[in-house]
């Protein structure tokens, strides 16, 4: 592997002005509770770009640079982080859903359950495919060499948060509709798609250093989040709201400009890739409202 190239960053490298846009500097750390702590009620909230508790005259923090490299690369890694921390915040709002809900003997908590989680999932699909956007060789020379280089075995399996939705899933699972089904199995489909054309060769981290998934520890789940930019405080549902709306206008704003135009060899993916917008727009609209709260 070659090491990346430095240049100075372009000056326009990026389609809109609004804060965290720019591939170049690193985007704010994403605020969360841990996947089974609920949102915290009020003052605790430690998002300090909060709606609901900020201080107002607080001022911006410059974000610091990242390591500069060639164009592609800084907006493949850029992507592969925002489009990272929003697919955290589709797991926390299946998480929210997944736990309010359902009571599987009335059909229509089911049927509803069924249709946002399907929904959540989608918009899921359409984030692997924006976070996994950059070319194989990006992928191979930065993403994959900065993954390589925290731990040998760094694997998507660390994610704490979409293994809790995991066994939250397995439980609603038996009832859920067909709706939700085909999300799932083409979600399973996008993720093997990327995995194809970014590691051609097949073999993930995680395999190729003879690791395996029921070996998952808590001090990998902390290196997940670390490598991600994922802080675990309390975080009211506003303060979450208003993080995954404003990342989703980035991503928004970024692929207005730079539209994902992989070919996946598959008429499905590429069909749904031709709109990311659509499942995405309608993430922000789940997000929006204050996630229903746990049952007591
Ligand atoms: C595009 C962004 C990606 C995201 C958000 C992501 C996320 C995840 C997550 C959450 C898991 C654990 C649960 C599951 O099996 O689905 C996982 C597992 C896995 N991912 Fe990905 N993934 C991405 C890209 C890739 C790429 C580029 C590869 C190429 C090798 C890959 C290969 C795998 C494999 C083989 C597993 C099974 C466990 C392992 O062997 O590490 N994924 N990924």
């Amino acid at each position: 592997m070659s090491a990346p190239a430095t240049e100075a960053p372009p000056s326009v490298a990026v389609t809109t002005g609004a804060p965290g846009s720019d591939p170049f500097a690193e985007p704010d750390p994403l605020r969360l509770p841990a996947p089974d702590a609920p949102f915290t009620e009020g003052e605790a909230c430690a998002d300090p770009t909060c709606s609901a508790h900020a201080d107002p005259t607080r001022s911006p923090v410059a974000p610091p640079r990242w390591p500069e490299v060639d164009r592609d690369s800084a907006i493949g890694w850029y992507r592969w982080i925002v489009g990272h921390h929003v697919a955290v915040c589709a797991w926390r709002l299946l998480r929210e859903h997944l736990t309010a809900a359902p009571d599987t003997r009335n059909p229509a908590d089911v049927v509803g359950t069924s249709a946002v989680a399907a929904e959540l999932y989608d918009a899921y699909s359409a984030l692997l495919l924006y976070s996994g956007s950059c070319s194989p060789e990006v992928y191979a020379e930065v993403i994959r060499a900065r993954m390589k280089a925290r731990h040998p075995a760094f694997s998507g399996t660390w994610a704490r948060d979409y293994e809790h939705v995991t066994s939250l899933l397995a439980a609603f699972r038996p009832v859920a509709d067909d709706r939700l089904r085909h999300a799932l199995r083409f979600n399973r489909v996008v993720h093997m798609g990327i995995g194809r054309r970014l590691v051609p060769e097949g073999r993930s981290l995680l395999r190729e250093a003879g690791a395996h998934v029921e070996d998952v520890t808590d001090a990998d789940r902390d290196r997940f989040d670390e490598f991600f930019l994922i802080d675990r405080v309390a975080v009211c549902a506003r303060g979450f709201a208003g993080q995954t709306t404003g990342r989703l206008d980035l991503v928004l704003a970024d692929l207005a400009g730079r539209p994902a135009d992989v070919d996946y060899g598959d008429d499905r993916v590429n069909a749904f890739q031709g709109d990311l917008a659509a499942p995405l727009e309608r993430l922000r609209d789940l997000a929006r409202p204050a996630p229903r709260r746990d049952r007591p």
